[in-house]
């Protein structure tokens, strides 16, 4: 049993999205979030740069005294995580892009990708997608601009359903059933996605595996937090908190600034 906090990080308020799994499986854990808006995006940076980012966000969550990490964000996980893991002892729970699933129940034998160039172009994403998807064709697509719209407050805009669609035009024609969200801002898109996609496809992200895992992880070092209390959240971030107030549609959030 621990009451410490489990500690989580994005590149911005995209691991919100992880925050918000995690807060409803496990009701009773406190929760320190950080978002790293300041460096955003960290999709097109290189490999060295973007662990550099998430050493420093890793031990600002071991300053305040979590139990355990999660990397809420495809980008940092698939370029840092072994890093992460081979520095410090506590456990780190990582999010990759769900191809598996996709590419296991795929009917077309075309599933469509979405996520980071960082993401993209990294050893994990390749050995997955070849273990799981080498008799498939999975169309990948850079989200190039999207961190940044959904970064400046732009989530529903004409910018962005224009971006959205040219990016989404290739898969369709590619007849995909699948699209898989690499990133973990692309859940806030799931109207504008819904709109701008045949009814038929389906769009999976790996949010609600990444809450499980972290309950299972813990349970297995013995960190539950057991109490009955409710846990409390704290939310950092080192951009505008006004952005993640309005991403978790609460105006009145305490939303901390941090510089970090
Ligand atoms: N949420 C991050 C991810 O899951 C966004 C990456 C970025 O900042 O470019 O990859």
């Amino acid at each position: 049993m621990s009451k410490q906090a489990i500690g989580i990080f994005d590149s911005g308020v995209g691991g919100i999205s992880i925050w918000r799994e995690i807060n409803a499986l496990l009701p009773t854990e406190d929760t320190i979030y950080l978002a790293d808006s300041r460096n955003a995006p960290y999709g097109p940076k290189g490999k060295e740069r973007i662990i550099e980012l998430a050493v420093k966000n890793t031990e600002l969550l071991l300053q305040k005294n979590c139990k355990l990490v999660v990397v809420a964000c495809n980008t940092a996980t698939t370029n840092a995580i072994e890093t992460l893991r081979s520095t410090y002892d506590i456990p780190f729970i990582g999010i990759e892009p769900a191809i598996k699933p996709a590419a296991l129940n795929s009917k077309t034998k075309a599933v469509g990708i979405l996520a980071t160039k960082g993401t993209l172009s990294s050893a994990l994403f390749f050995k997955t997608s070849h273990i799981f998807a080498s008799d498939i064709k999975v169309i990948e697509q850079d989200g190039d601009g999207i961190v940044n719209l959904i970064e400046s407050g732009r989530l529903f805009s004409e910018e962005m359903r224009a971006l959205l669609k040219s990016y989404l035009e290739p898969m369709i024609k590619a007849n995909i059933d699948y699209l898989v969200l690499g990133c973990t801002h692309y859940p806030f898109l799931m109207p504008l996605l819904i709109e701008l996609l045949p009814k038929h496809v389906k769009i999976i992200d790996s949010g609600e595996a990444v809450a499980r895992q972290t309950n299972a992880v813990l349970k297995h070092n013995d960190l539950l937090n057991t109490s009955a209390k409710k846990g409390v959240s704290e939310f950092f971030t080192n951009g505008n908190p006004e952005v993640m107030r309005s991403i978790l549609n609460d105006p009145k959030l305490k939303v901390n600034y941090q510089d970090f």
